[in-house]
């Protein structure tokens, strides 16, 4: 099938490039000729695991290739995928510029009948507008679905060609027959609905995954008072398949590109309608209550954060990841110096420029031992699977202080106290 998705972030360069694997003729458009141009030279814009060696294979084999020009990505394609990026505006609804500059650019270029997918997180009744910007520019017929994109960071291209399931939100049958061929090479569920229902699904799955880990995070303060152990009561509770064992682990809260901006999302959503949400609105605030109370353990176990040097080991929002965006590991950042710290870090990949933390030039150093050389604390703040394995005698020996503070609760508590450190998890005494 000839294909074309439109934009080239996360998720329409997943989905482009996985396409392709599936045996597709897929052109990837992005109105950012830089983005095109690293992309023709073989350059990633983005980090991925898996996703280099798709684009190349995929592009040597000529079913993938990059345009800037809609003049050159529109006409004669059967499916264009929409994955353009809708953040959040400043009172929390969507902004929704770049999917109506999309949609506009659709119906100037197309030239016969062709299925429009939607697969960015937008508000419920999306779909029905990017139809009507689409019929005031066109008079050729197509179709507009909802086709929601449940891809997680760093997992993406697993996630993308082995998924849970596909949601399918159509008022053609036409349209959806088009959308099963497309995945017909996807082993998993795919589920049919009406749009409106396939819009909501995202951010009704999105909520509730926050709601799970804010749900955990407040259990896991309790066992910090009460001498429980978090892990053990998320394992004493997942073990059952009505709560599954997923999204229960405890650390300093949800962050990324799409939780909070999701979270806020559905809140405006409801707002607007007076519909209250009261559990979601408190899966919010917890959220930033789990970032501040991690803050103020440390402090209470240093006697004081004023002047000390600090250590974060992880800037990403999780692990296998560049994305600081909404980051708990960038507000502890923020807290610390707030509160008179030194910080400096260090990230396998990532990095955070002094204008998101307030001007403040964020030392990264390469090695995490060496970055850990003279700390007063050094604090795990993101779970890189490397880091589950770092040395933790020769960090011991490169740093000043004893406190290791273990906010993703990657260590066994008893090897951390054998090499000299106070261990300070999350949801244990
Ligand atoms: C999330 C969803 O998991 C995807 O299904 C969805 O497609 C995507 O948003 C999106 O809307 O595009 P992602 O933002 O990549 O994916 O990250 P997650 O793996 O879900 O993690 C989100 C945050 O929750 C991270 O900060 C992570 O550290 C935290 N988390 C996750 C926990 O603190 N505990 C957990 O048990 C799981």
């Amino acid at each position: 099938m000839r294909i074309t998705v439109l934009g080239t972030g996360y998720v329409g360069l997943v989905s482009g490039a996985c396409l392709a694997e599936l045996g597709h003729q897929v052109i990837c458009l992005d109105v950012q000729q830089e983005k095109i141009d690293l992309l023709n030279q073989g350059i990633m814009p983005i980090y991925e695991p898996g996703l280099d060696e798709l684009v190349h294979r995929n592009a040597a084999a000529n079913r993938l290739s990059f345009t800037s020009s809609y003049k050159e990505a529109i006409p004669g394609a059967e499916l264009i995928s929409i994955a353009v990026g809708t953040p959040s505006a400043e009172d929390g609804s969507v902004d929704m510029q770049f999917l109506e500059a999309a949609s506009l650019g659709i119906g100037q270029h197309l030239s016969e009948y062709a299925v429009i997918a939607d697969k960015s997180t937008v508000p419920v009744g999306t779909a029905e507008r990017v139809e009507e910007i689409i019929r005031s520019t066109s008079n050729i017929q197509c179709d507009v679905v909802s086709n929601p994109e449940f891809l997680r960071e760093g997992h993406a291209v697993f996630d993308f060609l082995k998924p849970a399931r596909i949601v399918i939100g159509s008022a053609s049958s036409l349209a959806t027959e088009r959308m099963l061929r497309a995945y017909e090479h996807v082993d998993c569920p795919k589920i049919i609905m009406d749009r409106r229902s396939a819009e909501l699904t995202k951010y009704a799955a999105n909520a509730f995954l926050a709601i799970k880990i804010s749900f955990i995070n407040e259990i896991s303060s309790l066992a910090e008072e009460l001498g429980a152990d978090i892990t053990h009561v998320a394992k004493g509770i997942g073990s059952d398949p009505r709560i599954g064992k997923d999204f229960l682990q405890a650390g300093i809260g949800w962050g990324g590109s799409c939780f909070p901006k999701d979270v806020r999302a559905i809140r405006h959503m409801a707002k607007k309608l007076d519909i209250s949400l009261p559990i979601v609105n408190a899966a919010h605030e917890t959220n930033i209550q789990t970032r501040r109370r991690i803050v103020d353990r440390i402090e209470k176990s240093l006697g004081g954060l004023n002047g000390k040097n600090i250590t974060l080991l992880g800037l990403a929002f999780k692990g296998n990841t560049d994305d600081t965006r909404e980051s708990a590991a960038v507000d502890l950042v923020r807290f610390l110096l707030e509160r008179g710290a030194n910080v400096r870090a260090h990230d396998p990949v990532a990095k955070v420029k002094a204008h998101e933390i307030g001007g403040y030039e964020l030392e990264h150093v390469d090695c995490p031992y060496e970055a850990s050389r003279g700390a007063d604390a050094v604090i795990v703040a993101t779970e890189w699977e490397q880091f589950r394995t770092l040395d933790l005698k020769r960090l011991k020996e490169m740093a000043a202080g004893d406190l290791l503070v273990d906010a993703r609760n990657l260590y066994d508590s008893a090897r951390a106290k054998g090499h000299g450190w106070r261990h300070l998890s999350v949801g244990r005494a």
